[in-house]
């Protein structure tokens, strides 16, 4: 699944597969506008670290042909969308690397014209590394996975939350490849369901055999025997190792590491952040009431009720067996391995 992220030049349209609506309804929206790229992003029509990175990208050189409208202070108009863009959403550290990558290429471009096509054309290579950094991570954690296992995941880290195939989905997609037999349970991932709408989609879409659990019988499965390995991905990994990824991870890793389970984390090198020193200093998204206090349209909790609804929690780096990126498999010590294998050229 690769075209779920697609970019029409001509029209300078950023066209999504609007991630709100699966597994039941398979529809494009499409974004003309920074201000939709960024409905897009806090909505969640397009989620997931890299494809939120990938799609900020476009959304730069949609926010350029926007910026023309200013006349002369077009330069003025485009850092504002940029600002705009880069805060659609705090946590995942993929967003602001990509609106970075974006302005450090265009500081010494004046022509619009040029500058246009040179973002075009470094937003498709954002998109297509996305997606070999992915194949690659597949190799190198496909090869920890070992035949007949049954891997536990939480959230979806797969095709969809990227340019293609996957971070934590890739390294299942990589063992499966590689000819073994592996079975998943994905979370079900309250309350945007992520585990239970989109990876059970694209993992059933692909023949991989998948079965959905309740977030709360984590223990129960894992007490029984029944997960061999768990495999996450990440929004944001500082430079102790620590890891920001969807609320309820850190529940999975602390009862992983009771029942002797191997918990791994799968990210590519633009999920790292090595300017934050550990994970107590990771912006945590606090999301609208609304995702907890109805399913759909129907309320479920009692009116007058507050809620919490944050996104992300932040996994000690100490019950992370090995961090797997597209240059190998980190071992801890982290902060050492992290700033010998990532470090130097972690941008920006
Ligand atoms: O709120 P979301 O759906 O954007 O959160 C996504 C996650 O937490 C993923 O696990 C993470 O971004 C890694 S995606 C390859």
């Amino acid at each position: 699944m690769e075209d779920h992220i697609r970019f029409d030049a001509e029209a300078c349209t950023l066209l999504l597969l609007d991630q709100r609506k699966l597994p039941l309804i398979e529809e494009t929206f499409a974004c003309r506008t920074v201000e939709d790229v960024v409905f897009a992003l806090q909505t969640m029509v397009v989620r997931g670290a890299p494809a939120i990175g990938v799609s900020a990208a476009y959304g730069c050189r949609i926010a350029l042909r926007q910026a023309m409208a200013a006349g002369a202070y077009w330069r003025n108009e485009l850092e504002r969308l940029l600002s705009m863009l880069a805060q659609a959403r705090p946590t995942a550290v993929n967003l602001v690397w990509a609106v970075g990558l974006m302005r450090e290429a265009g500081y010494n471009i004046q022509d619009p014209r040029e500058l246009g096509e040179v973002w075009l054309a470094l937003a498709m290579k954002i998109h297509a590394e996305d997606i070999a950094m992915n194949k690659a991570m597949g190799r190198f954690g496909g090869a920890l996975l070992a035949d007949g296992d049954t891997v536990m995941t939480h959230c979806n880290a797969g095709a969809l939350a990227t340019a293609g195939y996957g971070t934590a989905l890739g390294v299942i997609r990589g063992a499966v490849d590689m000819g073994k037999k592996i079975s998943v349970i994905a979370n079900e991932t309250r309350p945007f369901l992520q585990g239970a709408r989109l990876t059970a989609y694209e993992l059933h879409k692909d023949g991989i055999p998948v079965t959905v659990a309740c977030d709360n019988a984590c223990s129960l499965l894992m007490q029984r025997g029944m997960v061999d390995k768990v495999v996450v991905g990440a929004d944001r990994i500082v430079a102790n190792g620590d890891v920001a990824n969807k609320i309820g991870t850190s529940g999975v890793a602390i009862l992983a590491r009771h029942y002797g389970i191997p918990f791994y984390v799968a990210a590519p090198s633009s999920t790292f952040d090595l300017a934050t020193p550990d994970g107590s200093l990771i912006p945590i998204e606090d999301r609208t009431p609304l995702e907890v206090t109805h399913v759909g349209d129907t309320r479920i909790t009692p009116e007058g009720v507050p809620v919490f609804n944050y996104a992300f929690d932040v996994t000690d780096h100490s019950l992370i067996t090995g961090i797997i990126t597209e240059r190998g498999v980190l071992s801890p010590p982290y902060t050492s391995s992290i700033a010998e294998i990532i470090g130097q050229e972690r941008r920006p």
